[in-house]
């Protein structure tokens, strides 16, 4: 798909449909509007009368051969309320606008901004919700639909920004791309994604982001004595791999910070011993998209170039039962030293991730982030809406939640007290890697994780409910969504 910045005035541009969007207030026909409705004799204006146009949110409304236009189509988005408008409705609306047209088998349209949203950081929103709405999962589909979006051109903009433009229009690419490569990861079966395929794909996109990568084998994460991260693994027949992926900025700061990330890579989940019901396992393929969400990240930001070093330390193993698997009350030490008690071995993403933690740290990692698909409790507690993001120390939190709410990123914080702690000390080792008590599954997790980031300032993202649509949204297919991605990608730059 192509994207481009158009010159043009809009009514007399050669494309299939031309595409703006319409605020739900009292004169809903302002500015470009009234200037379409006078082409249209007020045609328009009927629609509003007659209650077909009313911009609540997303709501579409197509108009064919628009008199005064030289499209064919003209399709009007809601954009909802004025006063609660934000850029992320702009990366929804731009999205929804695509689905809508690509579904009618459009080629080519025109996105025209309205008078408010001309910015770069407009074009550049815009750009990033076209780009994500245009990913299909349709991969393994001998018969594609023949429907392809093959140009977009985004009107509206003041030429006179040229240069900003253009490169605001590469930045959404980039990023848009970016969550694109994780989906597609994410969406990858077991069976075409073990731990050394996802260590392979790392590699490739590695090699052409310009990043630096490390893969350690069976034997290095022996060696390093990883005895969590073995522990799960040891059930399989496919080796464990720890991906490692390195961003160094072209003039490093001494002393200044290094930003870890940690994704879980559990290419499959079928819960180990501890075997999951067989309704909606095959969902656990999904069980990596911590790990696909990092190298997301890494691939976007080779490109924007944070002044800030980023590793990325991605645990890959799948959790199987074997007669080898570790059983329920098993003790691992892990590679920090601390011994765990596996009561259940279904809870294996805190396990890989304590060695992962610990490996980010011990090579110089002075800021971590995790994300991981790790409770089913925290779809209990938030929903498919927003990821469960944990931290400390609190300010550390709080300016990673303030990044993240200003791109659009629906997250919310969730209380660590200490009291949660108790409910993971066991009898015979250090910690279990189950509760003790009742209910509060998400944050015993985290809680599990901080003992391996310790004083380390630590974000944890549980993004097990929001990692995968089972329904698709107007602006984004059903399947992996690339949840989070955006937001860590901004943090970093901004750091
Ligand atoms: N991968 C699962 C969590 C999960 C559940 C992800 C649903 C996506 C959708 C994780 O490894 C797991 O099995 N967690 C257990 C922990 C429990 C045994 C303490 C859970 O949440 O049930
Ligand atoms: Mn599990
Ligand atoms: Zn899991």
């Amino acid at each position: 798909m192509q994207i481009q910045l158009e010159t043009q005035p809009y009514a007399s541009l050669q494309t299939d449909a031309v595409v703006t969007y319409v605020f739900d207030q009292e004169n809903k026909l302002n500015g470009i509007l009234a200037e379409i409705d006078r082409g249209m004799s007020g045609r328009l204006a009927s629609l509003v009368a007659s209650g077909e146009l009313t911009g609540k949110p997303l709501e579409p409304l197509l108009v064919h051969f628009p008199a005064g236009l030289a499209a064919q189509k003209l399709l009007l988005i809601g954009a909802g309320k004025p006063g609660k408008f934000t850029t992320a409705d702009l990366r929804k609306i731009a999205g929804t606008a695509l689905r809508q047209l690509k579904s009618r088998g459009v080629k080519k349209f025109a996105f025209l901004t309205r008078e408010g949203e001309r910015s770069p950081a407009a074009a550049q929103t815009a750009v990033e919700g076209l780009v994500a709405a245009d990913f299909e999962s349709d991969k393994y589909r001998t018969e594609k639909k023949d429907r392809e979006i093959q140009s977009v051109s985004l009107a509206g903009f003041d030429p006179g920004l040229g240069a900003n433009l253009t490169a605001a229009i590469d930045q959404g690419r980039t990023i848009g791309e970016s969550q694109n490569f994780a989906r597609d990861l994410i969406n990858e079966p077991s069976n075409r994604l073990t731990p050394r395929m996802l260590a392979e794909r790392a590699q490739a996109m590695a090699k052409q982001a310009g990043l630096s990568i490390e893969i350690l084998d069976e034997h290095k994460i022996a060696e390093l004595k990883m005895g969590a991260l073995i522990g799960v693994a040891q059930g399989s027949a496919e080796p464990p791999r720890v991906i490692v992926v390195r961003y160094t900025p072209a003039n490093p700061k001494p002393g200044a910070p290094v930003l870890g990330l940690v994704g879980k890579a559990v290419t499959f989940d079928t819960g180990g011993i501890s075997i999951k019901p067989s309704t909606n396992m095959e969902k656990m393929k999904y069980d990596m998209g911590g790990g696909a969400t990092m190298l997301g990240a890494m691939r976007a930001l080779a490109a924007l170039k944070p002044s800030v070093p980023v590793i990325a330390v991605i645990p890959a193993t799948e959790n199987m039962p074997g007669g080898r698997a570790q059983t329920p009350g098993a003790v691992q030490v892990s590679m920090s030293g601390k011994t765990m008690e596996v009561l259940n071995p279904d809870a294996e993403g805190r396990l890989i991730l304590a060695d992962g933690i610990c490996y980010a740290r011990r090579l110089g990692c002075t800021h971590l982030i995790d994300a991981a698909t790790l409770t089913g409790a925290i779809e209990t507690a938030l929903g498919n809406v927003n990821v469960g993001a944990f931290g400390t120390p609190r300010e550390y939190l709080d300016k990673f939640l303030e990044s993240a709410a200003a791109e659009g990123g629906k997250m919310w914080p969730i209380p660590i007290d200490d009291e949660y702690q108790e409910m993971i000390k066991s009898v015979i080792a250090d910690i279990r890697n189950t509760s003790t008590g009742k209910g509060g599954g998400a944050i015993t997790a985290a809680w599990f994780l901080k003992e391996f980031a310790e004083d380390t300032p630590w974000i944890h993202l549980d993004i097990a409910a929001t990692c995968w649509l089972d329904d698709g949204r107007p602006w984004l297919a059903k399947g992996p969504t690339g949840v989070a991605i955006r937001s860590i990608i901004d943090f970093a730059l901004k750091m």
